[in-house]
């Protein structure tokens, strides 16, 4: 685990040309309320804000817009699933909410993720960055046999990433772990948006795989998906700027 300054030595993935953080922040709070007291001491440029199933089904899509509307880069995280009719409807709702990026399923297939792709090309403009979930993290190579997926977890997330990066998506959401592998298979421009992260000083809560920031970015992470290790700080704040200054040696590179 690299566990200061000194082991950031190089960033292997790209991220949105003039971006001026690859930290995300996952809101998991649940309620809207708690959300928008951390968002009081934060402006866009310090982090992107990730809004997940629980926080979505409280605040709503207004919730979602407020965030947006008060200038944060708003990655909405419903993961959909359904058959591409469905689902590109669904990313169409969601990009007029102004989200930066959304995400569905590798797991519904190709007519889907290009259903999904071909409704955000014709929005026009800068349409939201779409990125495919491969496998849950939840999910071991018992639980992949049981659904009938042979093969390894590693195997089958490969599959998955490059059938998502087939069908033109922008990027996959991935665990640490596998993101030198999938940036070496699948290219420089492709987006890897990595959870599972803890620095150094931090508890892993129910992460079984975390990397520390830098180490992320240096395998190749384009975003860092990073909720408990700041919202559930005695401050935030603090944490975030901790983060911040870990990282900061490999983005002036
Ligand atoms: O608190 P923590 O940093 O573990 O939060 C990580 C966020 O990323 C959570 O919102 C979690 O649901 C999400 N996530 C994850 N692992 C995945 C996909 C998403 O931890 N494979």
């Amino acid at each position: 685990m690299t566990d200061n300054v000194q082991g950031c030595t190089s960033v292997a993935g790209g991220r949105t040309p003039g971006a001026t953080t690859p930290i995300v922040v996952a809101l998991d709070y649940p309620d809207p309320r708690q959300a928008l007291r951390l968002l009081d001491a934060l402006d866009g440029a310090q982090c992107k804000l990730k809004i997940g199933k629980e926080l979505f089904v409280r605040g709503g899509p207004q919730f979602v817009q407020q965030v947006a509307r008060r200038g944060f880069d708003v990655f909405l995280d419903l993961k959909f699933h359904d058959i591409p009719n469905t689902v590109a409807q669904a990313c169409n709702a969601a990009a007029d909410l102004g989200v930066w990026m959304m995400n569905v399923h590798a797991l519904g297939g190709a007519k889907m993720l290009e259903a999904a792709r071909n409704a955000l090309d014709k929005t026009g403009g800068s349409r939201p960055l779409l990125v495919a979930v491969t496998v849950l993290t939840s999910l071991d190579a018992h639980d992949l046999g049981e659904i009938g997926l042979t093969g390894t977890v590693e195997e089958n997330v490969m599959r998955l990433a490059r059938l998502t990066h087939a069908a033109g998506l922008d990027g996959v959401v991935c665990s640490p772990r596998e993101t030198a592998l999938l940036r070496g298979a699948l290219g420089a421009d492709f987006y890897l948006v990595t959870p599972g992260i803890r620095p150094s000083d931090s508890a892993a809560d129910d992460q079984k795989r975390t990397l520390a920031p830098c180490e992320a970015l240096q395998a190749g992470a384009s975003y860092l998906v990073i909720g408990r290790p700041i919202t559930r700080a005695p401050d935030p704040m603090q944490a975030l700027r901790a983060i911040q200054s870990e990282i900061a040696p490999l983005l002036a590179r």
